[in-house]
């Protein structure tokens, strides 16, 4: 099938591992040039899209921070002349049963994972209203939606994005053929989950549609995200 995305200019947050070094991976594949960002070194995810012929730029950005995500959006539009999709997949965790869970891990979880999708989205918005056409993907999670034991403020961050996603598909939608969709992902094999304890594996499978957890990069993602 030809999902139409060759030569199209790819924002993908968080793409150094995991699930976002593996869209990055998949759009490149599908003709897509692709931005690799990242708080850490993604000269490896940058080195395989060129590898797939593709034109890539990595941009070391913290996402929270508005300042610097004003400078990656300019500095990918002086570079690509426009962005079609961005992908906001950055996230982390700070678990901890809400008796315990301190202050800095309440600030760390969301200015990350919601704040800075917020960051994002509001950049490309410029560009995306401009162009009359563009793509956001929030990656959200089934913890937004069902909750988790431990993992309030990680919760309250992915349920904001679900909101976040609703609030611009409607805001955004009038300017022109602009989609905004959240994905919300089960239990996928990554660096992220592999602090979660074993014993609790048991109840994230149950919680999944698959009887076991997904690999980024491993399986296609379409196998293993149900999508909002
Ligand atoms: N693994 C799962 O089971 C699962 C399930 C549902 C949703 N998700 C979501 O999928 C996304 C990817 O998670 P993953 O499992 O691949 O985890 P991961 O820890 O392997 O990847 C997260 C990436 O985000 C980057 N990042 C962290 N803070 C950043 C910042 N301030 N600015 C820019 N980049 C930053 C990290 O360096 C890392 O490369 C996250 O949003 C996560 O919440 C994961």
């Amino acid at each position: 099938m030809d999902l139409k995305l060759n030569d199209k200019i790819v924002v993908v947050k968080g793409a150094a591992r995991g699930i976002g070094r593996a869209i990055a991976l998949e759009f490149a594949r599908e003709g897509a040039n692709v931005i690799v960002n990242n708080v850490i070194d993604a000269s490896e995810t940058l080195m395989e899209i060129k590898k797939l012929g593709k034109e890539s730029m990595f941009i070391k950005t913290d996402v929270s921070n508005m300042n610097q995500v004003k400078q990656m959006f300019n500095k990918v539009a002086k570079n690509f002349g426009r962005i079609d999709v961005l992908v906001n997949n950055a996230g982390v965790t700070r678990d901890a049963l809400i008796q315990k869970m301190r202050v800095e891990d309440w600030d760390f979880v969301l200015n990350v994972n919601l704040k800075g999708a917020i960051n994002c989205c509001k950049c490309a918005a410029t560009y995306i209203i401009e162009q009359k056409y563009g793509r956001i993907i929030n990656i959200s999670s089934i913890v937004g939606q069902m909750g988790n034991v431990g993992q309030a403020n990680y919760a309250v961050s992915k349920a904001g994005v679900i909101g976040l996603t609703k609030a611009l598909a409607l805001e955004l939608a009038r300017y022109g053929d602009i989609t905004v969709n959240a994905v919300a992902p089960g239990f996928v094999s990554t660096e992220m989950t592999r602090r979660v304890p074993e014993k609790n594996y048991e109840d994230v499978y149950r919680e999944n549609t698959l009887p076991q957890a997904g690999r980024a990069g491993g399986d296609r993602l379409s196998r293993c995200v149900p999508s909002l």
